[in-house]
């Protein structure tokens, strides 16, 4: 069911130490103040088990920041979609910009790793997203459209539900350059509309869209304020305790 979500991403950031103590501090803040969204903390590998015993999963989904595209065997280094799900996670980001730019993740890999994901139980955090020469181009709506359709429009409507979308133009990302509300309403109808015509209007009002690049406490009110904007992924300030909990107090 569509929700809004603001989803962390911490990236290669925080000792383990470290983020055992921004989940506890994040643990606390919402129980204080019950959220009106969805929290989701993207944490490195190693956290995981340790962030899944600290936080109430009801109050906090955890989730891996990237998974395999092999289901076991020698793949030195890499983290399988069932090790991530038995620290007990049920998210995955995926498809992340760093991701395609730096480990060369073309769409074809992350269908495999979408499918993978979905067939262990967790949920796919999937990023699409032009870079600044695609937008000013004008290729930016055809571009997000292929990453979608190569990576995910191979599941059944069904299997489609259980995805969460991120749309993260590339420029905006750790820049301190925010899309505008209108650029992220555009391109999230644009998404939502293109998902329509694949599925159903019905699925497509499932799922949730949420924008990332330089969201920060002071700019995700007017973001969230767009029809099809349904919360955020938010790297840099999902460090610290007190700017997260300011974006989630957006909702
Ligand atoms: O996954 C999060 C995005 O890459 C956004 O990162 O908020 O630091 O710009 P940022």
């Amino acid at each position: 069911m569509r929700q809004n979500i603001v989803a962390g991403n911490w990236k290669m950031n925080k000792t383990l130490q470290e983020g055992v103590e921004l989940a506890k501090e994040l643990k606390e803040a919402l129980q204080a103040q019950k959220p009106n969204c969805r929290v989701i903390i993207g944490t490195p590998f190693i956290h995981l088990t340790e962030v899944c015993k600290i936080v109430d999963q009801d109050l906090i989904g955890v989730s891996a920041q990237n998974c395999a595209d092999h289901e076991s065997g020698a793949y030195t280094g890499e983290v399988s979609a069932q090790m991530v799900k038995s620290t007990g996670a049920t998210y995955v980001i995926l498809g992340h910009s760093e991701r395609r730019a730096y480990y060369h993740e073309d769409n074809a890999i992350l269908k495999t790793k979408v499918d993978l994901a979905l067939k262990n139980g967790l949920t796919p955090i999937f990023c699409i997203g032009e870079v600044l020469e695609e937008r000013e181009s004008n290729k930016h709506f055809d571009v997000v459209k292929s990453q979608i359709e190569e990576a995910l429009f191979h599941l059944s409507a069904d299997e489609f539900k259980k995805i969460i979308l991120a749309y993260e133009p590339v420029w905006a990302i750790g820049t301190g350059k925010t899309a505008s509300p209108e650029q992220a309403q555009e391109m999230h109808a644009f998404i939502r509309k293109t998902l329509a015509e694949k599925y159903q209007q019905s699925v497509a009002d499932e799922i949730s869209i949420l924008y990332g690049g330089s969201c920060k406490p002071s700019n995700a009110k007017e973001l969230f304020a767009n029809p099809d904007v349904d919360g955020g992924l938010i790297g840099g300030a999902s460090l610290k305790a007190e700017d997260f909990m300011g974006i989630i107090n957006a909702f």
